[in-house]
């Protein structure tokens, strides 16, 4: 029956204590075995990102964030006032098609917005080469600060082509065919522009996660800790951000506990074997694990939840996004209204009540899941500096909007850490994941900012 289903679903679904330590000492392996010589799964991006701003930065410019979902175009400028700035920004859609489409068909998008952006805010202005800060929150290997080879898509993008190869020409070629007064000057990551941004208002912040769409970090390492740049004779005590791509960890499935619905996910999804921790906690995946494990137990002959009714909707592949089990999470009434009213929507089914409470304790342990294990990687960033306090700026979708995402990372955190019983709410921890305001195209506008002052000064 029903209750029996829960019960499994609990044992497949529950991260315990120890399972979480467990899980957070191989992290902690990953992401060094990600800077050694021979390289690891976690590719530990260097991004050549090498100063936290001193609140001090000036100038006007422009940033490009392209995420998962959307494609935003900022102009920002950092004034004299220490953390200060202001911020124009227009939002496009990224269409779906353009996913799968061509890469031709992408940076040609991707550049017609920003000539709308200019077009709309600088009619008839005679522009200098404005920089630009391109927010690429994709893996991608940086020789210098404005290149990048795209190691692979994620998030479920497949465009030809472009896998392999450095991402930057074509997008010049794109804005040169339309002369736009640009100037690529740094090719940022998502959660490294969400770490720049944050220190810039708050010093303690050492660490930038997105938990979105995808999920990942970056954090502040040394180069004197990356023995796979020992080559270049850095200063050891020159600090440089690292992007771990921490959506890669375990994909050899030594510590993560997946369930079948997981292994479903990865199989189909375009890119199988890779990113199997993002998978298991990321925005894209989690309406999608929710959905797999309905339609399983409608199909279930011990069970069989919603007989007798019409399942085609359900069995849509990604037919439910993450904001379908946040909400059936919302839902405040004891009798689940909403959730049978959601349920009766946007899948054409009638559940019985017995049915509404399955669904809001599935709900409940995927969103639990993900945020207990994404705090897995942020203890495990902490355990490898060993920084017993610090702050971490946070951004995305699932941080944001999914409910009480951020009370159970902080409980997590609690277990595996062993903070005193009155620590683990969220607030005033010695580790405090925090909102990051206007994330990464401030980051990427300061990143641009402090690249040039490097180039400035010779170095
Ligand atoms: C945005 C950041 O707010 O969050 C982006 O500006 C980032 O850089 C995004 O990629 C991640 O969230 P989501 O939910 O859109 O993937
Ligand atoms: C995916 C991308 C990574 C990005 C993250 C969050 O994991 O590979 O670059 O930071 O999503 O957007």
């Amino acid at each position: 029956d029903l209750l029996t289903q829960i019960d499994r679903l609990e044992e497949l679904f529950v991260v315990t204590p120890e399972k979480l330590k467990e899980i957070t000492d191989h992290f902690v392996k990953e992401l060094e075995r990600g800077l050694s010589k021979e390289g690891g799964t976690i590719p530990m991006n260097p991004t050549w990102c090498m100063a936290l701003p001193d609140g001090h930065e000036t100038g006007t410019f422009l940033a490009l964030d392209m995420g998962g979902t959307n494609l935003r175009v900022c102009e920002i400028t950092l004034t004299e006032a220490a953390g200060e700035f202001d911020i124009i920004q227009s939002k496009y859609r990224l269409p779906e098609e353009l996913k799968s489409g061509t890469a031709d068909e992408l940076w040609g998008y991707v550049a017609d917005c920003l000539q709308q952006f200019i077009e709309y805010h600088h009619e008839n202005e005679d522009l200098d080469h404005l920089p630009l800060g391109f927010t690429f929150s994709y893996p991608a290997t940086q020789d210098y600060i404005d290149h990048g080879v795209l190691q692979r898509w994620t998030k479920g993008f497949d465009i030809d082509g472009v896998e392999g190869k450095d991402v930057v020409p074509p997008f010049e070629a794109a804005l040169r065919e339309r002369n736009l007064p640009i100037k690529l000057a740094a090719l940022v990551n998502d959660t490294t522009g969400t770490m720049i941004a944050s220190a810039y208002t708050d010093p303690t912040v050492k660490i930038g996660c997105i938990f979105g769409t995808g999920c990942n970090a970056a954090y502040m390492e040394d180069c004197g800790s990356i023995p796979k740049l020992a080559h270049m004779n850095l200063d050891p005590s020159l600090p440089l951000a690292i992007n771990c791509e921490w959506g890669a960890f375990d994909n050899e499935h030594q510590v993560l506990p997946r369930t079948p619905y997981d292994i479903i996910v990865d199989k189909e999804s375009p890119r199988p074997g890779q990113q199997s921790f993002e998978k298991m906690v990321a925005g894209l995946y989690l309406g999608e694990l929710f959905r797999l494990v309905l339609l399983d137990l409608h199909q279930n002959p011990d069970c069989q939840i919603f007989e007798g009714q019409n399942i085609s909707k359900l069995q849509k592949p990604y037919s439910l996004d993450s904001s379908f089990p946040a909400a059936i999470e919302e839902d405040p009434f004891e009798n689940l209204s909403e959730t049978h009213d959601l349920v009766q929507n946007k899948l054409g089914i009638a559940a019985t009540k017995p049915e509404l409470e399955l669904m809001r304790r599935l709900a409940e342990l995927i969103g639990t899941r993900a945020a207990r294990l994404t705090a897995c990687g942020v203890a495990a960033i902490c355990k490898k500096k060993g920084w017993e306090t610090c702050h971490v700026g946070a951004d995305g979708s699932v941080f944001n909007k999914y409910p009480h995402f951020k009370v159970r990372g902080a409980q997590a955190l609690k277990e595996i850490l062993d903070w005193p019983a009155d620590k683990g709410k969220g607030k005033n921890d010695p580790i405090e994941i925090l909102p990051a305001e206007d994330g990464s195209g401030v980051g990427a506008a300061l990143i641009a900012a402090l690249t040039m002052k490097r180039v400035q000064q010779g170095q």
